[in-house]
């Protein structure tokens, strides 16, 4: 059984997320002298981010030291609404002192899926140096979770959920009738510790599944995060917690 915190709201979640971010980002740079990060998409992480925004804030990170990556990300440009990126870029990497080289975006506007994922994966082998067959090594992952068990943009029925030879793959998605990029499973379950983020009562549903009962022949996706370093831990706050107290 995965590590499990409840907060009592969804604010005290996103301190709590921050002062969890901010550990590992200290230990990650003390050990050795930086600290990568694959930040989620979704609504839910933006309480985060703008919490480690805050510069006065006792989370705030080591900025120079820092790299930032995505899980994942819709196959839209930077500047469109529902771009991970520019979330992220909103609430926290326009107000902070990362320098631009540490900021590694999934190049979604290029047209074609599969060779934006190249791209995004040669920079990650370029950043991790992991030799061929190998796997980029996170110091820390950020996941959300869909209703339907969902994480990244690994999606129930989808292609990218049997990737099992690259760290990242485009992924049709019928449901959404779009394309998305995503980190593949071995890439996130080689990361050193994950957290997924949940918040508000209709994540209660998909927690007491993906928690409580056996995935069985056709697990969720989100069943199916289980890093090798055993570093995972979910942050829900009460709402989102009922579905498993
Ligand atoms: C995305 C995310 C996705 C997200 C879940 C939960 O690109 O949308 O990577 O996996 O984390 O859909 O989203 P919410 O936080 O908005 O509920």
């Amino acid at each position: 059984m995965p590590e499990i915190q409840v907060f009592e709201s969804p604010e005290a979640l996103y301190t709590g997320a921050a002062e969890e971010i901010a550990r590992s980002a200290e230990a990650a740079t003390l050990q050795k002298g930086r600290f990568s990060i694959a930040l989620s998409g979704g609504s839910t992480p933006r309480g985060v981010y703008e919490r480690l925004a805050e510069s006065q804030c006792e989370q705030s990170l080591p900025w120079k030291e820092t790299h930032f990556f995505w899980g994942d990300e819709r196959h839209v440009p930077p500047e469109h609404p529902e771009s991970n990126f520019g979330i992220a870029w909103e609430a926290l990497l326009s107000k902070v002192a990362v320098p631009s080289r540490n900021i590694h975006r999934i190049p979604a506007e290029v047209e074609d899926p599969l060779r934006a994922a190249k791209l995004y994966e040669d920079d990650l082998l370029q950043f991790f140096r992991y030799p061929p067959g190998g796997w980029p090594r996170f110091d820390l992952i950020l996941l959300g979770v869909g209703t339907d068990g969902h994480t990244a943009s690994l999606f129930p029925g989808t292609e990218a959920l049997s990737v099992d030879d690259r760290s990242v793959a485009p992924n049709w998605v019928e449901s959404l009738a779009s394309w998305r990029i995503t980190l593949t499973l071995p890439a996130i379950n080689h990361a050193e510790r994950v957290i997924v983020l949940a918040a508000g009562g209709e994540k209660a549903g998909i927690l007491r599944k993906a928690l409580r009962e056996p995935g069985g022949e056709t697990p969720l996706p989100i069943q199916r995060v289980r890093p090798l370093s055993e570093g995972l831990v979910w942050m829900v706050d009460r709402e989102a917690g009922r579905g498993i107290l």
